[in-house]
Protein backbone atom coordinates (compact mmCIF):
# COMPACT_ATOMS: atom_id res chain seq x y z
CA UNK A 1 0.00 0.00 0.00
CA UNK A 2 2.92 2.87 0.82
CA UNK A 3 4.89 2.21 -2.21
CA UNK A 4 1.39 1.95 -4.08
CA UNK A 5 0.19 5.60 -2.39
CA UNK A 6 3.64 7.33 -3.14
CA UNK A 7 3.35 6.23 -6.82
CA UNK A 8 -0.41 7.73 -7.28
CA UNK A 9 0.92 10.32 -5.65
CA UNK A 10 3.92 11.54 -7.55
CA UNK A 11 2.10 10.96 -10.95
CA UNK A 12 -1.04 13.56 -9.56
CA UNK A 13 1.45 16.16 -8.38
CA UNK A 14 3.24 15.95 -11.67
CA UNK A 15 -0.13 16.27 -13.94
CA UNK A 16 -2.42 19.15 -14.10
CA UNK A 17 -5.35 17.90 -16.09
CA UNK A 18 -4.42 14.64 -16.38
CA UNK A 19 -4.32 13.83 -12.34
CA UNK A 20 -8.33 13.21 -11.78
CA UNK A 21 -8.04 10.58 -14.25
CA UNK A 22 -4.71 8.29 -12.52
CA UNK A 23 -5.75 5.20 -10.44
CA UNK A 24 -4.32 2.27 -8.65
CA UNK A 25 -4.02 -0.78 -10.82
CA UNK A 26 -5.24 -3.63 -8.27
CA UNK A 27 -2.98 -6.19 -9.48
CA UNK A 28 -4.31 -8.68 -6.80
CA UNK A 29 -7.77 -8.38 -8.29
CA UNK A 30 -7.06 -10.08 -11.47
CA UNK A 31 -9.15 -13.56 -11.88
CA UNK A 32 -7.00 -16.63 -12.85
CA UNK A 33 -9.75 -16.62 -15.93
CA UNK A 34 -8.22 -13.10 -16.83
CA UNK A 35 -4.87 -14.51 -16.28
CA UNK A 36 -5.58 -17.60 -19.10
CA UNK A 37 -7.22 -14.71 -21.36
CA UNK A 38 -4.49 -12.71 -21.29
CA UNK A 39 -2.25 -15.81 -21.87
CA UNK A 40 -4.31 -16.76 -24.73
CA UNK A 41 -3.56 -13.48 -26.38
CA UNK A 42 0.03 -13.34 -26.00
CA UNK A 43 0.03 -17.17 -27.50
CA UNK A 44 -2.12 -16.06 -30.18
CA UNK A 45 -0.18 -13.19 -31.44
CA UNK A 46 3.59 -14.12 -30.38
CA UNK A 47 4.44 -16.64 -33.55
CA UNK A 48 3.19 -13.96 -36.17
CA UNK A 49 5.30 -11.42 -34.27
CA UNK A 50 8.60 -13.11 -33.38
CA UNK A 51 8.68 -13.23 -37.19
CA UNK A 52 7.23 -10.13 -38.47
CA UNK A 53 7.19 -7.43 -35.53
CA UNK A 54 9.92 -4.35 -35.15
CA UNK A 55 13.49 -6.28 -33.39
CA UNK A 56 12.70 -2.98 -31.18
CA UNK A 57 9.53 -4.47 -30.20
CA UNK A 58 10.65 -8.10 -29.10
CA UNK A 59 13.87 -6.58 -27.36
CA UNK A 60 11.50 -4.27 -25.71
CA UNK A 61 8.84 -6.79 -24.27
CA UNK A 62 11.66 -8.58 -22.89
CA UNK A 63 13.38 -5.84 -21.49
CA UNK A 64 10.01 -4.59 -19.66
CA UNK A 65 9.59 -8.04 -18.31
CA UNK A 66 6.20 -8.82 -19.89
CA UNK A 67 5.11 -12.26 -19.06
CA UNK A 68 3.32 -14.56 -21.78
CA UNK A 69 0.91 -16.20 -18.56
CA UNK A 70 -0.25 -13.76 -16.40
CA UNK A 71 -1.33 -9.85 -16.53
CA UNK A 72 1.50 -7.17 -16.38
CA UNK A 73 2.01 -5.60 -12.77
CA UNK A 74 1.94 -1.86 -14.17
CA UNK A 75 4.90 -0.65 -11.26
CA UNK A 76 6.79 -3.92 -12.26
CA UNK A 77 6.81 -2.66 -15.65
CA UNK A 78 7.65 0.82 -15.04
CA UNK A 79 10.92 -0.47 -12.49
CA UNK A 80 11.89 -2.45 -15.72
CA UNK A 81 11.53 0.64 -18.07
CA UNK A 82 11.78 4.12 -16.70
CA UNK A 83 15.54 3.54 -16.00
CA UNK A 84 15.72 2.63 -19.56
CA UNK A 85 13.89 5.92 -20.91
CA UNK A 86 12.09 7.75 -18.10
CA UNK A 87 8.86 6.57 -19.36
CA UNK A 88 6.03 4.76 -17.40
CA UNK A 89 3.55 2.93 -17.48
CA UNK A 90 0.78 4.96 -15.52
CA UNK A 91 -2.51 3.71 -14.68
CA UNK A 92 -5.71 5.43 -15.70
CA UNK A 93 -9.76 5.08 -15.43
CA UNK A 94 -10.18 4.89 -19.29
CA UNK A 95 -10.45 6.77 -22.19
CA UNK A 96 -8.68 10.60 -21.47
CA UNK A 97 -9.51 14.17 -23.12
CA UNK A 98 -6.73 15.09 -25.70
CA UNK A 99 -5.05 17.66 -23.37
CA UNK A 100 -4.63 15.39 -20.59
CA UNK A 101 -3.59 12.22 -23.18
CA UNK A 102 -1.05 14.79 -24.03
CA UNK A 103 0.62 16.12 -20.82
CA UNK A 104 1.09 12.65 -19.90
CA UNK A 105 3.35 11.77 -23.24
CA UNK A 106 4.89 15.34 -22.55
CA UNK A 107 5.51 13.38 -19.13
CA UNK A 108 6.59 10.32 -19.87
CA UNK A 109 3.72 8.29 -18.74
CA UNK A 110 1.64 6.06 -20.61
CA UNK A 111 -2.01 5.93 -20.15
CA UNK A 112 -2.63 2.81 -19.29
CA UNK A 113 -6.18 0.81 -19.05
CA UNK A 114 -6.34 -1.84 -16.54
CA UNK A 115 -9.08 -3.55 -17.49
CA UNK A 116 -9.03 -6.81 -19.83
CA UNK A 117 -11.36 -7.55 -22.71
CA UNK A 118 -13.41 -10.65 -22.04
CA UNK A 119 -13.39 -13.97 -24.32
CA UNK A 120 -16.10 -12.73 -26.36
CA UNK A 121 -13.47 -10.11 -27.88
CA UNK A 122 -10.67 -11.42 -28.17
CA UNK A 123 -10.09 -9.87 -31.43
CA UNK A 124 -11.11 -6.92 -31.15
CA UNK A 125 -12.45 -3.68 -28.38
CA UNK A 126 -13.65 -0.45 -29.58
CA UNK A 127 -11.74 0.95 -26.62
CA UNK A 128 -8.20 -0.11 -26.04
CA UNK A 129 -7.49 -2.15 -22.93
CA UNK A 130 -4.74 -3.92 -21.35
CA UNK A 131 -3.86 -6.30 -23.84
CA UNK A 132 -3.95 -3.12 -26.67
CA UNK A 133 -2.25 -0.81 -24.20
CA UNK A 134 0.72 -3.02 -22.82
CA UNK A 135 1.32 -5.93 -24.94
CA UNK A 136 0.70 -3.43 -28.05
CA UNK A 137 2.19 -0.43 -27.04
CA UNK A 138 4.60 -0.32 -23.74
CA UNK A 139 7.72 -2.28 -25.31
CA UNK A 140 8.82 0.05 -27.90
CA UNK A 141 9.07 2.77 -24.90
CA UNK A 142 11.97 1.02 -24.10
CA UNK A 143 13.53 2.23 -27.22
CA UNK A 144 15.40 5.11 -27.05
CA UNK A 145 14.32 6.91 -30.38
CA UNK A 146 11.11 5.77 -29.89
CA UNK A 147 11.16 7.21 -26.33
CA UNK A 148 12.11 10.41 -27.43
CA UNK A 149 9.55 10.96 -30.16
CA UNK A 150 6.74 9.78 -28.22
CA UNK A 151 7.29 12.36 -25.36
CA UNK A 152 8.34 15.51 -28.34
CA UNK A 153 4.91 14.17 -29.74
CA UNK A 154 3.31 14.92 -27.00
CA UNK A 155 4.59 18.67 -26.14
CA UNK A 156 3.87 19.56 -29.08
CA UNK A 157 0.12 18.34 -29.27
CA UNK A 158 -0.05 19.98 -25.70
CA UNK A 159 0.50 23.61 -27.25
CA UNK A 160 -1.58 23.01 -30.48
CA UNK A 161 -5.13 24.76 -30.49
CA UNK A 162 -6.35 24.86 -33.72
CA UNK A 163 -8.46 21.55 -34.50
CA UNK A 164 -7.24 21.18 -37.88
CA UNK A 165 -3.64 21.22 -36.34
CA UNK A 166 -4.71 19.15 -33.80
CA UNK A 167 -6.76 16.64 -36.26
CA UNK A 168 -3.51 16.67 -38.48
CA UNK A 169 -1.05 15.52 -35.91
CA UNK A 170 -3.50 12.70 -34.63
CA UNK A 171 -3.18 10.91 -38.23
CA UNK A 172 0.29 11.59 -37.50
CA UNK A 173 -0.18 9.37 -34.36
CA UNK A 174 -2.80 6.72 -36.08
CA UNK A 175 0.24 6.33 -38.86
CA UNK A 176 2.85 5.72 -36.69
CA UNK A 177 2.40 4.97 -32.90
CA UNK A 178 -1.02 2.78 -33.62
CA UNK A 179 -1.04 1.18 -37.32
CA UNK A 180 3.19 2.03 -38.27
CA UNK A 181 5.20 -0.24 -40.43
CA UNK A 182 9.02 -0.04 -40.63
CA UNK A 183 11.53 -1.53 -43.31
CA UNK A 184 13.91 -3.78 -41.85
CA UNK A 185 16.18 -6.99 -43.18
CA UNK A 186 14.74 -6.48 -46.69
CA UNK A 187 11.06 -6.92 -45.20
CA UNK A 188 8.33 -5.31 -43.76
CA UNK A 189 7.92 -4.89 -40.45
CA UNK A 190 5.02 -3.97 -37.39
CA UNK A 191 5.69 -1.89 -34.94
CA UNK A 192 2.56 -0.03 -34.41
CA UNK A 193 0.32 -1.16 -31.67
CA UNK A 194 -3.34 -1.43 -33.90
CA UNK A 195 -1.40 -4.18 -35.88
CA UNK A 196 1.15 -5.73 -32.58
CA UNK A 197 -2.13 -6.37 -30.76
CA UNK A 198 -4.67 -7.49 -33.79
CA UNK A 199 -3.81 -10.82 -35.11
CA UNK A 200 -6.57 -9.96 -38.01
CA UNK A 201 -5.82 -6.71 -38.73
CA UNK A 202 -2.19 -7.92 -38.64
CA UNK A 203 -2.42 -10.84 -40.93
CA UNK A 204 -4.63 -8.91 -43.89
CA UNK A 205 -1.68 -6.20 -43.76
CA UNK A 206 1.18 -8.88 -43.79
CA UNK A 207 -0.98 -10.87 -46.92
CA UNK A 208 -0.59 -7.65 -48.87
CA UNK A 209 -4.31 -6.48 -47.90
CA UNK A 210 -3.75 -2.93 -47.27
CA UNK A 211 -1.30 -0.30 -49.81
CA UNK A 212 1.89 -0.11 -48.15
CA UNK A 213 3.36 3.62 -48.87
CA UNK A 214 6.71 4.83 -47.85
CA UNK A 215 6.39 7.48 -44.85
CA UNK A 216 6.23 10.90 -45.80
CA UNK A 217 5.20 13.65 -43.55
CA UNK A 218 2.76 15.63 -45.86
CA UNK A 219 1.03 12.18 -47.22
CA UNK A 220 0.40 11.11 -43.64
CA UNK A 221 -0.77 14.64 -41.91
CA UNK A 222 -3.70 14.95 -45.19
CA UNK A 223 -4.60 11.04 -44.97
CA UNK A 224 -7.66 10.35 -43.65
CA UNK A 225 -8.46 7.53 -41.61
CA UNK A 226 -11.43 5.09 -39.91
CA UNK A 227 -10.90 3.85 -36.34
CA UNK A 228 -13.35 1.55 -36.87
CA UNK A 229 -12.34 -0.11 -40.41
CA UNK A 230 -9.70 -1.94 -41.45
CA UNK A 231 -6.81 0.42 -43.04
CA UNK A 232 -6.46 1.09 -46.63
CA UNK A 233 -3.02 2.82 -46.73
CA UNK A 234 -0.25 2.12 -44.19
CA UNK A 235 2.88 4.07 -44.20
CA UNK A 236 6.32 2.34 -43.78
CA UNK A 237 9.22 4.30 -42.33
CA UNK A 238 12.91 3.52 -43.25
CA UNK A 239 13.97 4.03 -39.03
CA UNK A 240 12.38 5.32 -35.63
CA UNK A 241 15.14 8.54 -36.17
CA UNK A 242 12.58 9.74 -39.49
CA UNK A 243 9.47 9.84 -37.41
CA UNK A 244 11.32 11.91 -34.79
CA UNK A 245 12.84 14.48 -37.07
CA UNK A 246 9.23 14.27 -39.22
CA UNK A 247 7.52 15.34 -35.54
CA UNK A 248 10.19 18.05 -35.43
CA UNK A 249 9.21 19.09 -38.74
CA UNK A 250 5.85 18.80 -37.84
CA UNK A 251 5.70 21.30 -35.32
CA UNK A 252 7.46 24.14 -37.65
CA UNK A 253 4.32 23.68 -40.50
CA UNK A 254 1.46 24.17 -37.86
CA UNK A 255 0.27 26.11 -35.10
FE1 LIG B 1 -3.32 2.54 -28.99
Amino acid sequence: MGIATSNLTLAQEKLRVAAPYLIEQTWADYTPQQHAIWAELVSRRMPQLQEHACREYLEGFKQIGLQENQLPDLKAVSALLQPRTGWQSTPVSGFLPADAFFEMLAARMFPTTTWLRSRDSMEYTPEPDIFHDVFGHVPMHAHPVFADFLESYGKICARLTDPQDLERMGRLFWFTVEFGLIRQDGAIKVYGSGLISSHGECTRVLAGGCEVKDFNLDAVLNQEFQTSEMQAVLYAVESFDQIYEATKQAEQRLG
